[in-house]
């Protein structure tokens, strides 16, 4: 029976607040009931085509129900059947007659889809099911793909991106969630004395992430099919050199830093150094030198520094200069060897910035503006902020990469960037960019995805790894109505410079 508790003002599912909230936040650890907990997010037991119930849920209701694939019967449907929903198979017969009316899809395409081979092969044909299963949805339900990206020795193709991707030609894309599987106790290994001194501020860690992502079904009529065909950046793909193929196995981890120093709060976004200081100490020997071409607050400066790398950096704003010089005067006399500390600054997209800076390095790490974000956060939260006589915004700077109105444009000045870095970088080597997909308005703008895409003639994508938030407040986002997530995962994005 249902309980008498659902809210009846809740359009999408029959949680309470409490349970809404959870699932909004965008990581999750993987479990045995997790398509059950998608499930019972996208649908109610009991469905009244849009409309809230007045009385009991089951009133004038019928059954929600839910599309599942043949391949996935054995696992959803006993689970959409145990929650009261109705499991319709999509058999070809019930698809070609188009008898059902689909409160909500689920897939689940992991076997499927293991490696390039099985992709290039069945995504064509998979494409052409899941339009069709588009076909039978109800307005405004949701379809949730279950799929990870495939890792071989030598490349890492993102599948998931570009299923995502194509299925978003017919379907809404609102949003992903990454399901993280749960590895051993790394508090334990953090502590161990052998452990690099970076690895003690990771509380939690992982080896597979599952990505979850959640389309909805906005157009009256389901635009036509996209053509599937290899792009000409994935022809084009560069390759990881296979004698420094990717050797760890980490794909998610939390981080508990400690406590920022104060004048760094200025900034409205950093990244905790003990999280940098792990990539640096993976990708660099000491006394090799390290650039961050939008250092901010220095963090990638101060980590470099604090494992004995040479550190330099590029930023815009000279107030966030000033504070990268404050911090290195700060270690001068802490560390036992007098770092090497350059800071330029100036915009990273000219020549003219690197001028003063060594013609070449052997590592970088960085992070953008995550497009004009800033712009758009909360009122509360950009209010909380100018009360504190903190900055909400990097800068008014025309030139500042987060005040740029069109994503295409953003997206193609960070591209060149990374170009012009990546002409500096020793060939072999690695860069490792931290970012987040941006939601604005309702849509999705993929932007770890769309980089990684773009970047892929230059370098090879070698491996994605998952920084999780554990310490930030949820918020309600779309309560009763429609799934908006709470994103607090960022993609560390890493490359390698071809050798030749
Ligand atoms: C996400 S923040 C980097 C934060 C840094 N990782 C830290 O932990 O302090 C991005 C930085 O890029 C800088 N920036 C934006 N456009 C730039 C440009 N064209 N050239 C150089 N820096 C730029 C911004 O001023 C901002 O400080």
């Amino acid at each position: 029976m249902p309980s008498l508790e659902v809210d009846p003002k809740n359009r999408l599912n029959d949680l309470d607040s409490r349970r809404w909230l959870q699932f909004q936040k965008s990581w999750f650890y993987l479990g045995a009931e997790t398509p059950a907990e998608f499930i019972a997010f996208f649908t109610k037991e009991f469905c009244h085509d849009g409309q809230p119930s007045t009385t009991h849920p089951s009133a004038n209701g019928k059954r929600s129900a839910v599309g599942i694939f043949p391949e996935n019967t054995a696992t959803l449907e006993p689970m959409a059947k145990s929650l009261g929903r109705e499991a319709i198979v999509l058999e070809p017969s019930i698809v070609a007659s188009s008898a059902a009316a689909l409160d909500y899809v689920i897939v689940d395409l992991r076997e499927i889809f293991q490696n390039e081979e099985s992709y290039l092969r069945q995504a064509p044909v998979w494409l052409n099911r899941l339009h069709a299963a588009a076909a039978l949805m109800k307005p405004n339900s949701y379809l949730t793909m279950f799929l990870c990206n495939s890792d071989t020795s030598e490349r890492y193709l993102p599948l998931a991106w570009e299923l995502g991707k194509l299925v978003g030609n017919f379907l809404t894309m609102k949003d992903e969630k990454i399901g993280c599987e749960r590895g051993e106790d790394h508090a334990a290994a953090g502590n161990s004395t052998t452990a690099p001194a970076a690895a003690k501020h990771i509380v939690a860690s992982g080896a597979e992430v599952m990505y979850c992502l959640n389309f909805r079904r906005d157009a009256e009529v389901i635009p036509p099919l996209p053509h599937f065909l290899p792009t000409p950046e994935q022809q084009h793909q560069q390759k990881a050199s296979t004698e420094s193929s990717w050797d760890e196995r980490l794909a998610w981890f939390v981080v508990k830093p400690p406590p920022r120093e104060k004048n760094v709060l200025l900034h409205p976004a950093k990244f905790p150094e003990p999280f940098i200081q792990q990539f640096i100490e993976r990708f660099t020997e000491p006394g090799e030198w390290v650039l961050d071409p939008m250092a901010g607050t220095g963090s990638a400066l101060v980590a470099a520094a604090a494992c004995h790398r040479a550190a330099y950096g590029i930023e815009l704003n000279p107030a966030f200069c000033d504070i990268i010089q404050q911090r290195f005067e700060a270690r001068r006399t802490e560390l036992p060897a007098a770092p090497i500390w350059q800071v330029c600054s100036g915009d990273a997209g000219i020549a003219k910035t690197y001028d003063k800076l060594p013609a070449s390095f052997h590592y970088v790490i960085t992070s953008p503006p995550y497009w004009d974000m800033l712009r758009m956060k909360g009122a509360e939260t950009q209010q909380k902020r100018k009360q504190a006589g903190l900055l909400q915004f990097y800068s008014d700077d025309e030139r500042d990469l987060g005040n740029m109105a069109s994503y295409e444009d953003f997206l193609e000045n960070l591209v060149k960037i990374y170009q012009r870095v990546g002409a500096r970088l020793e060939p072999g080597r690695y860069m490792t960019i931290i970012v987040k997909n941006v939601k604005k308005k309702g849509q999705i703008f993929p932007l770890a995805w769309d980089l990684a895409i773009r970047l892929r003639g230059d370098f090879a994508l070698c491996r994605e790894q998952f920084w999780c938030q554990d310490d930030q407040k949820l918020a309600p986002f779309g309560y009763r109505y429609a799934w908006v997530s709470n994103t607090f995962h960022h993609y560390c994005l890493h490359f390698q410079k071809p050798l030749f």
